[in-house]
């Protein structure tokens, strides 16, 4: 699938609008098969974020926003009031597959605004059409543009690791820590990476690994515990990781596992880096107030279909944890390097007041 008006992208391509429909890679099927699954209303589109068909903050994002447009294009409302009731429906059902990633929210309120806005019903769907479009297109424009941006904070020849996945296929094309390396590469320095498979779904080893093999990128797949053995012998220079939630404090939600690897990376004196557009920033929310996921527990107990737990044993199985800002050196954004003291940077990124 090519993306529809970044033509020179010829990379992996997540999800689609096209013919009223959402077309996206089954994520769930990966790495064996490589199949583009086709939804045709927001009921489906809400399952498959659920299911981690579609996954990634900023894939969930434009996901939910397209399935936003299905239910609008699809809704029987005689009146822009009767769609607002539809939409709101919809929205309530999206926004409820997934709870950490801001992305869904951020992506669902801007095509609630600009439905709002209109005022006959047929007019609201042709915009909202056009804005799910736009989004896909800025996605992938950010993510080159994060690229060109955070690729600069590395030498040639350097081993880096990254945790879960962050690459095309969490994003509509191009990928946010996995984007900065890919122009790591397009800038003419080379570079191996390291995945850590992120137990318990396995998004390194099923996702990172096949995307960046794909791509031929270097890459090693080490279990997620081998990686306090691998900053010991000096091999890591760099880590850098996507987010699924930045708060204005520079906390950083992300995959569960990103803290410790941050925590080690700081024992050994190895840079952090977090590459995430402006979307994925909650300047609302305190950290104690964000929903963390726990998913089912069986992603703990069973592993390619066979338990692997004792029957009957307890699991704490959280999809993601925080980073403290101190553990990062930057955050890479499509408008700049945010660099220490974080809340600062942020500040001036988004022109907040100081906080009394
Ligand atoms: O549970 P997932 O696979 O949706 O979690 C994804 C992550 O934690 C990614 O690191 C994050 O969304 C950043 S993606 C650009």
């Amino acid at each position: 699938m090519k993306s529809k008006s970044n033509q020179d992208y010829d990379g992996l391509v997540t999800l689609a609008w096209q013919d009223n429909s959402v077309i996206m890679i089954d994520q769930t099927r990966l790495p064996n098969k490589l199949v583009y699954r086709k939804l045709r209303n927001y009921t489906e589109v809400a399952d498959a974020i659920k299911k981690l068909r579609i996954r990634g903050a900023p894939a969930i994002g434009v996901a939910g926003a397209m399935g936003l447009a299905l239910a609008c294009i699809k809704s029987s409302s005689a009146n822009k009031n009767e769609l607002i009731v539809d939409l709101q429906h919809a929205y309530d059902i999206l926004l409820s597959t997934r709870p950490t990633a801001v992305n869904l929210f951020w992506a669902l309120e801007r095509i609630m605004k600009v439905a709002r806005k209109g005022k006959r019903v047929k007019e609201i769907q042709d915009t909202v059409v056009r804005e799910v479009n736009k989004m896909a297109e800025e996605d992938i424009w950010i993510n080159r543009k994060m690229g060109k941006i955070g690729s600069g904070l590395f030498k040639n020849g350097e081993t880096v690791m990254t945790h879960c996945n962050a690459g095309s296929l969490a994003t509509v094309g191009f990928g946010t820590a996995l984007g900065v390396i890919r122009a790591v590469r397009e800038s003419g320095k080379s570079i191996n990476v390291i995945a850590t498979e992120t137990r318990p779904v396995l998004q390194g080893s099923r996702l990172t690994a096949f995307e960046l093999q794909h791509d031929g990128i270097d890459v090693t797949l080490v279990p997620d515990t081998g990686v306090g053995v691998l900053m010991a012998k000096g091999i890591i220079k760099r880590i850098i990781v996507g987010a699924d939630r930045i708060l204005r404090t520079g906390h950083v939600f992300n995959k569960v596992g990103t803290y410790q690897i941050a925590t080690l990376a700081r024992v050994h004196k190895i840079p952090f880096y977090v590459a995430a557009p402006l979307s994925t920033f909650d300047l609302k929310s305190r950290a104690e107030d964000v929903v963390i996921e726990e998913r089912d527990s069986k992603e703990v107990t069973t592993m390619v279909g066979r338990r692997i737990a004792p029957k009957g044993i307890r699991i704490f199985n959280p999809a993601f944890d925080v980073t403290p800002p101190h553990l990062i050196s930057t955050i890479v954004t499509e408008k700049g390097l945010l660099k220490q003291p974080l809340s600062e940077s942020i500040r001036n990124i988004f022109k907040l007041p100081m906080i009394s």
